[in-house]
């Protein structure tokens, strides 16, 4: 199917490249000329694992441009992906969506186009899209008579593991007021939901994966779904998070009350690891939006805004741990190992990193960080916060009154923490993530504390 993306960030690439990898005729587009030009010589502009492999194996049904014609005229399905970040009260922007849905109406020719919703829009957007797209239309095509439909698909793709997300799904989710465009779009991931595609050497199929679920509602309750199911998550983990710290006061290990009640499959395993909380740019943004949307109705979200609150709580604790240990922060040295808000991923947004080094920078410490990803992209986007950046992991331990694990690589868990420890001012490390061996830090001497395991 010919099929244009508006928008080449996370997710409007991912779902371009793997729709052309599926088979179909996909034309992204994005305003940034830079980035174009880069994908064009197969180069994403975002770290993922295996994103380059498969945009070079899609490359023959996969086109990049600045012209919005060129993108839309003849497109069947038209996804919009483009950026919906926060404003200040919480709800998002939708500046970029309202330009999308104009050039669409401006541009659209074939007879009957499904407009996708994938961006995450707040609900009602539906609507207000296919308003904008029809004054657009009739505006700039007083002589054409194209029919169209606005759709919402969610995405549910997580950074760092995006590209087997959207091959192996869990489901596939579609809200439109229209049979036949829902019929569209059931065509359109027919090799997804058969699995009928031979999967990329890189990304082999899961062992016994045959199907993927396709779930057709209408509009609203498509839009509802994305922001249920991410709350719902960021809740799982704040649940765990509240129980992790009364773990610590009764002398529980977290790591083990986590998998005892994740071995109940009414409560599942996944999303149940405790720890500094989530950051990233969905859940904040997700679950601050459900609440302001329920205020527009008059409607509290209490379980929704203890998550958030738990969630700001752990941040808190770790800086909390190190004043009850250190006693004085000030003219501390402290290091934090991981700055991008979770590992296989660069992205900064909301990263638990800046906000926990700018309490401690706050309380006179003097704070260095190391990632093996991230650094660049933090020294560009963190230029006005005075974070420091060692060349190596280790370094971070030289001459440190304590270390702070906040993001779980695994190459953090195989450091020589014996040459780590001579470095040390004060052999002290902070495991946000239950990361680390603590037999491994123990032999070298080094004092562990855990989140969510009691210090004994
Ligand atoms: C999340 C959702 O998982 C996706 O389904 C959704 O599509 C995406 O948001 C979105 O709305 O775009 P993402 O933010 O990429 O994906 O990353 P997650 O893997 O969900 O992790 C989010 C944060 O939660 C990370 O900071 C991670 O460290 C933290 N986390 C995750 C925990 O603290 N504990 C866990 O058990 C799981």
């Amino acid at each position: 199917m010919k099929t244009a993306i508006i928008g080449t960030g996370y997710v409007g690439l991912t779902t371009g490249v793997a729709l052309a990898y599926l088979g179909h005729e996909v034309t992204c587009l994005d305003v940034d000329a830079t980035k174009v030009e880069n994908l064009k010589k197969g180069k994403s502009p975002i770290y993922e694992p295996h994103l380059d492999e498969l945009l070079s194996l899609a490359s023959r049904n996969l086109k990049f441009t600045l012209d919005a014609d060129a993108a839309l005229r003849d497109a069947e399905v038209v996804f919009i992906a483009v950026g919906t970040p926060s404003l200040p009260d919480g709800n998002p922007n939708l500046t970029y969506l309202k330009s999308a849905a104009q050039s669409i109406g401006e541009k659209i020719a074939s007879p009957y186009v499904v407009i996708v919703n994938k961006s995450t829009v707040p609900i009602g957007s539906g609507n207000w899209v296919e308003s904008i797209v029809r004054d657009s239309y009739r505006a700039n095509n007083p002589h054409k008579n194209s029919s169209f439909i606005v759709a919402s698909n969610p995405e549910f793709l997580r950074e760092g593991s995006a590209l087997s997300d959207m091959l192996y799904a869990d489901r596939v989710v579609v809200g439109a007021d229209d049979q036949k465009a829902l019929d569209v779009l059931r065509k359109l991931y027919q090799p997804l939901l058969e699995q009928t595609f031979e999967s990329p050497a890189f990304l082999p199929r899961p062992e016994g994966f045959r199907a993927v679920h396709f779930l057709t509602s209408d509009l609203q309750s498509a839009e509802l779904i994305k922001y249920a199911a991410n709350a719902f998550l960021a809740l799982k983990i704040s649940f765990i998070n509240e129980i992790s710290e009364l773990s610590e006061k009764v002398g529980a290990d977290i790591q083990h009350v986590s998998r005892g009640i994740g071995l109940d499959s009414r409560i599942g395993n996944r999303f149940l690891q405790a720890g500094i909380g989530w950051g990233g740019s969905c859940f904040g943004k997700d679950t601050a939006a459900l609440i302001s949307t329920g205020k527009e109705y008059g409607l509290s979200m209490p379980i929704t805004q203890a998550a958030r609150d738990v969630n700001m709580r752990q941040r808190a604790r770790m800086v909390e741990i190190l004043m009850s240990e250190l006693k004085i922060l000030k003219g501390r040295k402290i290091g934090i190992l991981g700055l991008s808000f979770k590992p296989f991923t660069d992205d900064l947004r909301d990263a638990p990193a800046l906000d926990i080094g700018n309490r401690l920078i706050e309380r006179g410490a003097k704070v260095v960080g190391f990632d093996p990803i991230s650094m660049e992209r933090a020294k560009k986007e963190w230029a006005d916060t005075p974070i420091e950046f060692a060349p190596d992991a280790e370094s971070v331990f030289s001459e440190a009154d304590a270390v702070l694990l906040v993001t779980e690589w695994p190459e953090f868990k195989n450091l020589s923490f014996d040459r780590c420890a001579k470095h040390m001012k004060n052999r002290l490390v902070l495991d946000g993530r239950g990361h680390l061996e603590a037999s491994k830090l123990q032999s070298a001497g080094i004092q562990l504390i855990t989140l969510g395991r009691s210090s004994k």
